[in-house]
């Protein structure tokens, strides 16, 4: 803490314990008790105008969502190995600044590009300053396994929150873009201190772009190369962006038709509020988690880490577990790209999109910067790139006009879907009532793919409702029996839900849960993971494109992936409205 930082802090402690003593006290008494009692208000009204308000509402006992610096502690790798990723040196025992913008007079804004489009002079910059960061001392927070390490600190919740005994994590909720955006933040300034070059940007991997859909070939070479990827997905492969660890077999072309038509679903029509995109509410305490990732964090933000990472290893590490990821310097470029299409996304949506809510704006964590300082740094300070210092090159957006179609039409669809009704052997034992479809108590193994009718409490509304409103598919109490990959999708009137995917409208979303590896806590009684969790997909335009908006129900089928389903259960599925 600085200077003017302690000196709040001791008068507001003063203010609190002293302030009420001396308003009790008889105004008669004299000597140093009055001299304090004139003071003492004043002290209080200065400190009440120059302290953020989060801050000052923080002291006077809000919780707000942020890590407990004292407690690191080891955590369980995604193969329930136990990892320790803390620093060397306990970061509560460092003093921090809060952030401060970087001076826009001196500023020269860093264009992050696209990797698979950058030059040799730009390699060879960005692999001067790898290779000297990789060669720091692991005592200095600038040193590449350090960088790395933050990453396996906030997702596997080897800090607890403060004020709890909850992990703090930063996937599967609204945490995920703003944290990460902070991480690539300072990770590229140091970079750029590194070799002194002030206009020194981050590559992004542009894999919603089909001349960017494979690992981009600098990432091949010097210190860019990790030897712990995929062997078969190496250039000339191109990605699969829903990657569920089975390979697709699609050609080229099919598979860039393919994830640009699932880009579509993530970015637009799935994506139509906040929620749906950025993921849930996630509160301080116990019961705060919320375990609800937006779509693109689902994927391709999950899927691609899988897909990149080896198979040779137990969680396709490095790139596919979470505790290991960041130890690939593609990790910098898959989440610039994440933080690009953020900025994408609020640019579709405008100012509707924005969240106000002030746990998230004043949620706070803590990194180096480029001077080895701690920085505490919220959530408010990251939401404006250009006052950060950096921008996105404009690129295409393939994906933004690639509205699906319908694998069957429509019109035939419905006929079969009527005999399907007909025909009792299709129908898994059931209660359908108005509210939804629920499997009932003990759920329903997803050991194959499941089939069901669901209601909808609502049918042809206004364009405007619709706006207002999003139609959204809830599938309710998903159980993830054991703490691995799982992977299911969800579509919706599917004839024959074996032969498509993304490419076709019935495509509602798909679930994927990495392995977190965070059941180890640091004493007994911390919060464990709430294992439960819901998926939520915006079905709106789909239902539209599918012409089912006239519909009092409509079939959902979800597939398991990947040979993964009986690890998972799901109670049921309901129809809900978004705001
Ligand atoms: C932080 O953690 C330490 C050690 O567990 C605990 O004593 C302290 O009360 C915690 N502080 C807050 C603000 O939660
Ligand atoms: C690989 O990187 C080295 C520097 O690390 C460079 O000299 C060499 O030209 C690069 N090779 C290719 C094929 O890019």
């Amino acid at each position: 803490m600085d200077a003017k930082n302690w000196v709040s802090v001791v008068l507001f402690t003063l203010a609190f314990t002293g302030f009420y003593a001396i308003i009790l006290l008889p105004y008669s008494s004299n000597g140093v008790l009055g001299e304090l009692r004139s003071l003492i208000p004043d002290i209080l009204t200065a400190w009440h105008s120059t302290a953020p308000k989060a801050l000052q509402e923080e002291a006077a006992g809000r919780v707000i969502l942020s890590p407990n610096l004292t407690t690191c502690h080891q955590s369980l790798s995604d193969a329930d190995v136990p990892v320790y990723c803390c620093p060397p040196k306990r970061e509560s025992e460092e003093a921090f600044i809060d952030f401060q913008f970087p001076d826009p007079s001196s500023l020269t804004l860093r264009i992050r590009r696209p990797a698979h489009l950058v030059d040799d002079d730009y390699i060879a910059k960005y692999n001067k300053a790898l290779s000297i960061m990789k060669s720091l001392p692991y005592e200095d927070p600038r040193n590449f396994m350090r960088q790395a390490n933050m990453h396996c600190i906030y997702c596997t919740g080897a800090y607890n929150q403060q004020h709890s005994n909850s992990l703090l994590k930063i996937h599967r909720s609204w945490l995920f873009f703003p944290w990460h955006r902070m991480m690539l933040y300072f990770h590229e300034r140091i970079l750029a201190s590194l070799i002194g070059d002030d206009t020194f940007a981050l590559p992004f991997w542009n894999w919603d772009s089909p001349a960017g859909m494979v690992i981009p070939r600098m990432y091949m070479n010097g210190s860019f190369r990790d030897p712990e990827r995929d062997a078969s997905h190496l250039p000339p492969q191109v990605a699969d962006i829903d990657f569920d660890y089975v390979e697709s077999g699609l050609d080229p072309q099919d598979q860039i038709a393919t994830n640009v038509a699932f880009m579509y679903n993530q970015m637009v029509s799935g994506a139509k509020k906040t929620e749906l995109f950025m993921g849930c509410p996630y509160k301080p305490g116990e019961e705060g988690f919320c375990d609800g990732p937006g779509t693109i964090e689902l994927a391709p933000h999950n899927a691609l880490h899988t897909w990149v990472g080896s198979n040779l290893n137990p969680e396709r590490e490095n790139l596919g577990a979470f505790y290991s990821a960041a130890r690939d310097p593609i990790f910098y470029a898959h989440h610039s790209n994440i933080d690009r299409l953020w900025e994408v996304w609020r640019g579709l949506q405008g100012a509707k999109a924005e969240i106000h809510d002030p746990d998230w704006l004043d949620s706070y964590f803590f990194f180096h910067d480029e001077k080895s300082q701690l920085v505490r740094i919220k959530i408010r300070d990251v939401l404006d790139i250009t006052k950060l210092g950096y921008d996105f090159q404009k690129v295409d957006l393939p994906w933004l006009n690639a509205r699906p179609k319908p694998a069957v039409s429509p019109k035939i669809a419905r006929y079969m879907l009527k005999t399907r009704e007909d025909d009792q052997n299709v129908l898994p034992r059931h209660t359908t009532d108005k509210v939804g479809f629920s499997f009932g108590p003990e759920g329903r193994t997803l050991d194959t793919a499941v089939r069901v009718k669901v209601p909808r409490p609502k049918i042809l509304r206004t364009k405007k409702e619709k706006e207002e409103e999003e139609e959204v598919l809830l599938v309710y109490g998903i159980d993830i029996k054991k703490d691995v990959y799982v992977k299911f999708d969800v579509y919706v009137n599917a004839i024959d839900e074996t032969r498509i995917g993304p490419e076709s409208r019935e495509f509602a979303g798909t679930f994927v849960n990495m392995r977190h590896g965070v059941r180890l806590v640091m004493n007994r009684g911390d919060a464990t993971v709430k294992r439960k969790t819901n998926l939520k997909l915006g079905i709106s335009e789909l239902l539209e494109d599918l012409e089912a908006d006239g519909d009092e129900s409509i079939w959902v089928t979800l597939v398991p992936r990947g040979g993964t389903g009986l690890h998972i259960s799901i109670d049921g599925i309901r129809i809900e409205y978004m705001r």
